[in-house]
């Protein structure tokens, strides 16, 4: 799972599927079935992560494999071991996956076109975080049945998101009509080259989305000019209260995390009643528990275990 670029809506709707019968195991007393029972799945982090890194592996644990987590500062890449070199001792350890995030775009595919583990893309550069846009369309799902006909509006720094991307490829494929909208340095022209509708400023969108995904500055991918002052960019492109009452009376706010307070999105619009980026969180797990199943279980029709 590399990301969502040319997967069909038919595999979509399988993993979102799945998913959602995943997410019943997270409802019961004992949380844990023994689907990947002697599995062992790597998590390489080389980027930092809260929501991916333990959803992974609370989605692991749940289906009962054996997790392993690769962290940085504390491994051998501090004394200048090359990812190929790690991958290289992380594969004699014979692991089934490995989930990845990396700084440079293609790191997984890279993993994926040399070991013969599976690889799942955790978030690379600014190309993809597929496992993000997976549960974002599961936490949509869930509210609207399908996204035929949906508009959804992504605002910010489009430009260095990979959770934009895996969005836009994956709710088009799914028949949702996606709008940006961000200053002229995060969503640039060449997005056009997307199947996205562009906006110049979050005004210009608030009245036609039924969801507006917000989305964090990405500081550690932009050069210093590209960012007016925090305060500037609330003003033009934040999502308050203010906004919030011009946008349709059902609209849902969503925000893949983490949230800057006050800079793209007010602390009330986080934490009220559209908002729902908890929800988000929680599909985290079962969508990871989903492509975990695909990825290292038997399968559909195969002898999975999943009931158990
Ligand atoms: N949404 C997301 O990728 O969050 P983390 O960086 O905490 O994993």
């Amino acid at each position: 799972m590399l990301g969502l670029r040319g997967v069909s809506r038919a595999e979509i709707e399988v993993l979102l599927s799945t998913a959602a019968r995943m997410r019943q195991v997270g409802e019961r007393r004992i949380k844990k079935v023994p689907t990947l029972r002697g599995r062992l799945v790597v998590s390489l982090f080389f980027e930092n992560s809260t929501r991916t890194r333990n959803s992974f592996e609370l989605a692991a644990k749940r289906l009962s494999a054996d997790t392993l987590n690769f962290s940085v500062s504390t491994s051998s890449t501090a004394k200048g071991e090359t990812l190929m070199d790690t991958a290289r001792n992380i594969h004699a350890m014979q692991p089934d996956c490995i989930v990845i995030r990396h700084g440079f775009a293609g790191a997984p595919t890279l993993l994926a076109r040399c070991f013969p583990f599976s690889v799942i893309n955790a978030g690379d550069g600014i190309n993809e975080h597929p496992s993000q846009a997976l549960l974002d369309m599961l936490t949509l799902c869930d509210r609207w049945g399908s996204l035929d006909g949906r508009t959804v509006a992504i605002v910010g720094d489009v430009q260095h998101s990979r959770v934009a991307r895996s969005n836009i490829f994956g709710l088009t494929t799914m028949g949702a009509r996606v709008l940006v909208a961000g200053p002229g340095t995060m969503c640039r022209r060449e997005l056009s080259g997307l199947p996205v509708e562009r906006r110049h400023t979050i005004d210009e969108i608030v009245g036609e989305a039924d969801a507006i995904m917000m989305l964090r500055i990405q500081r550690e991918r932009l050069g210093k000019a590209m960012l007016p002052s925090a305060r500037e960019y609330a003003a033009f492109y934040g999502l308050d209260l203010d906004r919030l009452e011009r946008c349709r009376p059902e609209v849902l706010v969503m925000h893949p995390g983490p949230i800057n307070r006050g800079v793209e999105i007010g602390a009330e619009v986080a934490d009220g009643a559209q908002s729902v980026i908890l929800d988000q969180v929680t599909n985290g797990i079962a969508v990871r528990m989903a492509l975990l199943y695909h990825l290292l279980g038997t399968g559909p029709g195969g002898e999975s275990g999943e009931e158990s």
